[in-house]
């Protein structure tokens, strides 16, 4: 008969209940509330209780219900919890969560460098690092003996001289070239070699963007226009670029660019030593000679190419203070860039 009484009485039996294993568990749970089970025998008998007693009851029931489903959970715990409840356990499933990886700060960079581009219509290309001396210096008009050689501090294999750890993309430049006739328009993301002393701001190895364009009347116009969209693709529309002289030896002219700092707006902090910009990449007309050299007609084909290290523009999207952390794999590190995933 539902009423107070009986609701109390089956009440203090759930409180009371004990179940060793699964088995004694299931037994509680027909008992009670399965369809022949206690409770819901009384839920059968609700539509019995006289209109004004309606309320109080139905709320009672549902309480009583709720607490039986809880109770029965607390002692499915348990026994999970205990060694006679080892049976219990999904054995399928992996013993602890695990945690989602996040992608590299420099794999961010490189991606929206390429995503950039690759709307201005570049492709991807690639090349070996560990390379020749011809596809890294001398197709790219380094001369046998030039000092410009040294510009890059070069790991060689001890056994073959001739073949080394590349020091620039500008290999792939050659690799292209030697491959395909214009018109070419490539970037190609890679990791590069320096036999530099490691330290916070430099690493023995680092990784550059090469841009390469070849084409009938490609000017030095169209370079600083590709390379304005770029910057303010990546900084912000506010961003501005100025181009210096420079020198490398398979551009002619040659430029380095800087950008307007955009920690401090280009007003002067410590990041750009107070001077307002700081330099991200070097760039140029490519060398007539490269073009030859790789088998294309300079009196026909113009074309520009930049070179840019993803480190330095990580560093200026992300402020990392020290170079090495991007190789030490320290996950504490690693988790702050996964808003940017
Ligand atoms: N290869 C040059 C460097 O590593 C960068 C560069 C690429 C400059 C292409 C001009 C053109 O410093």
């Amino acid at each position: 008969m539902l009423d107070k009484d009986r609701i109390n009485e089956i009440l203090s039996e759930i409180e009371n209940m004990k179940a060793k294993n699964a088995e004694e568990l299931e037994v509680l749970r027909i008992k009670f509330l399965s369809k022949k089970g206690a409770i819901t025998e009384l839920m059968g008998e609700f539509r019995l209780v006289p209109p004004e007693m309606k309320k109080e009851m139905g709320m009672r029931l549902n309480e009583l219900k709720t607490r039986a489903q809880d109770r029965l959970a607390e002692l499915k715990a348990e026994i999970c919890l205990s060694d006679e409840g080892q049976e219990e356990l999904d054995l399928t499933r992996t013993s602890y969560p695990v945690p989602l990886g996040t992608r590299h700060p420099l794999t961010i960079v490189k991606n929206e460098i390429i995503d950039i581009f690759s709307r201005l219509g570049f492709t991807l290309a690639d090349g070996p690092e560990v390379e020749d001396d011809w596809h890294v210096f001398s197709s790219m008009n380094f001369a046998e003996d030039h000092p410009a050689r040294d510009m890059q501090d070069t790991f060689f294999v001890e056994s073959h001289p001739d073949i080394i750890l590349r020091t620039h993309t500008s290999s792939v430049q050659s690799r292209v070239m030697e491959v395909q006739q214009p018109p070419i328009r490539v970037i190609c993301p890679g990791r590069v070699y320096r036999n530099e002393a490691i330290s916070y701001r430099a690493h023995c190895f680092f990784h550059q963007v090469e841009g390469l364009y070849v084409d009938q009347n490609v000017s030095f116009t169209d370079l600083k226009q590709v390379l304005l969209l770029f910057a303010q693709e990546m900084f912000g529309n506010d961003t501005k670029i100025r181009l210096r002289p420079s020198y490398f030896p398979f551009t002619e002219p040659s430029a380095e660019m800087d950008i307007s700092c955009n920690i401090c707006g280009g007003k002067g902090c410590a990041f750009c030593k107070g001077t307002g910009w700081v330099e991200i990449l070097g760039c140029g007309m490519v060398d007539p000679n490269v073009l030859e050299l790789n088998g294309i007609d300079s009196s026909k084909y113009s074309g520009y190419a930049f070179g840019m290290g993803i480190e330095r523009i990580t560093n200026l999207k992300y402020q990392v203070k020290d170079l090495r952390m991007f190789s030490e794999n320290d996950v504490r590190f690693l988790r702050e860039f996964e808003a940017a995933n």
